[in-house]
């Protein structure tokens, strides 16, 4: 049985201000009260990159897939908190049911990558691509990291959603039905995804939308299997290959692992690449003694050598890159969101309107499908 009963009650919700000024335990005590009370109602879900005063009250944590995945099996909980970036929280609610509401604590935890795509762009895009190929052999495919409408345009045009731990697959399954993609957001995950499976870089134009077609001439767009749109994760585009090279010549031996949102020529110069998922397993299954330098988020990373210190887990940068929209999530606004729910107050609930969730949830089931 839980005590708490988070229905909305008319009151005003608890304003922000207060939870900034009060001391660490305390907003901990109060986190801890809270999930208490409301028990297997309340679920939540916290994305690698958060910082560790925040995931160590998650539920349950993991890479976007995982997260798409457990929100969408999520059974008894009421309520989803989600710490992590906003179109998390959209997926979260677009795969959940109508009786689980998802709350993220900080609106302005955004994602600057997903915000380099828009609807409009992205309509236009389609548009001038008709004019010049057969836009019914062209699927559109989305990295999970975009607004829910682009999700929804991909619903219905027979596309997909990809995350980074299932691009391949994902481009897999739509080579078997097209011979072209159209990838958005983020040029890199598409173009180190296409170049692995043997697709030429003269077949991948980049689509950049303050231009005409793109900014491409009518044969680069004709020749094209893979059409890259142009944005990119600020954070992952600060580790360069010279920094490499750098700890390749100072430590000997050393494994370099990256995310697949890095550039291609780090991506080159790297041992591995994959999903934070995957980072956080090559660690764990690594030898004792092992050297690496990782190319991913800085808490994560930071968290990684914490909890591995028989081995050398380093940051693949000499520039501090982390998150600042995941850091918008922090301990005064998780208990903030946490007490309102609690009390009846929601505050920030993300509701994705119903005819988009309806479509974007097409195109999200059909990427739960792909192996
Ligand atoms: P994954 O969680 O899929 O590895 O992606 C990292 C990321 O940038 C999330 O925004
Ligand atoms: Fe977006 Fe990059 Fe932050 Fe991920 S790390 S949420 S892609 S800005």
């Amino acid at each position: 049985m839980t005590t708490a009963v988070a229905e909305p009650t008319g009151l005003a919700p608890l304003p922000f201000e207060t939870y900034r000024t009060l001391d660490p335990a305390e907003l901990d005590a109060r986190i801890r009260a809270v999930k208490q009370a409301m028990g297997p109602e309340l679920l939540i879900l916290g994305h690698h990159y958060q910082q560790d005063e925040v995931i160590q009250f998650a539920d349950l944590r993991g890479d976007s897939y995982k997260l798409a995945q457990q929100a969408a099996a999520s059974r008894e909980c009421r309520w989803i908190v989600f710490c992590g970036v906003h179109f998390m929280a959209e997926t979260a609610d677009v795969l959940t049911g109508p009786d689980v509401r998802v709350i993220l604590p900080d609106m302005a935890a955004g994602c600057s990558m997903a915000d380099m795509a828009d609807i409009d762009a992205v309509e236009t895009a389609w548009a001038e691509l008709g004019e010049l190929i057969d836009t019914a052999d062209v699927m559109p495919v989305t990295y999970i990291n975009s607004a829910a409408d682009l999700k929804a345009f991909c619903g219905r045009h027979g596309g997909i959603v990809c995350t980074s731990s299932n691009a391949r697959a994902v481009l897999d399954w739509s080579f078997r039905q097209r011979s072209r993609v159209l990838f958005f957001p983020d040029q890199h995950l598409g173009r180190n995804t296409a170049r692995a499976m043997g697709v030429p870089l003269d077949q991948m134009p980049v689509w950049d939308p303050k231009l005409p077609m793109g900014g491409n001439p009518a044969e680069a767009i004709e020749r094209s299997r893979v059409i890259l749109w142009r944005g990119h994760c600020s954070v992952h585009q600060m580790f360069r290959p010279e920094h490499v090279a750098q700890f390749r010549a100072k430590y000997p031996g050393i494994k370099i692992l990256v995310h697949p949102e890095c550039t291609m020529k780090v991506v080159d110069a790297a041992d591995l690449v994959g999903s934070t998922e995957f980072i956080i397993r090559t660690i764990e299954q690594a030898p004792p003694g092992s050297l690496w330098a990782v190319g991913t988020e800085l808490h994560l990373v930071n968290r990684l050598a914490q909890e591995h210190p028989d081995k050398t887990v380093m940051f693949l940068s000499p520039m501090v890159c982390m998150c600042a929209t995941m850091y918008r999530i922090d301990r005064p606004h998780l208990a903030w969101a946490l007490e309102n729910l609690a009390r009846g107050t929601p505050v920030n609930v993300i509701t994705v309107p119903a005819e988009t969730a309806r479509w974007a949830r097409v195109a999200l089931e059909r990427m739960l499908e792909v192996r």
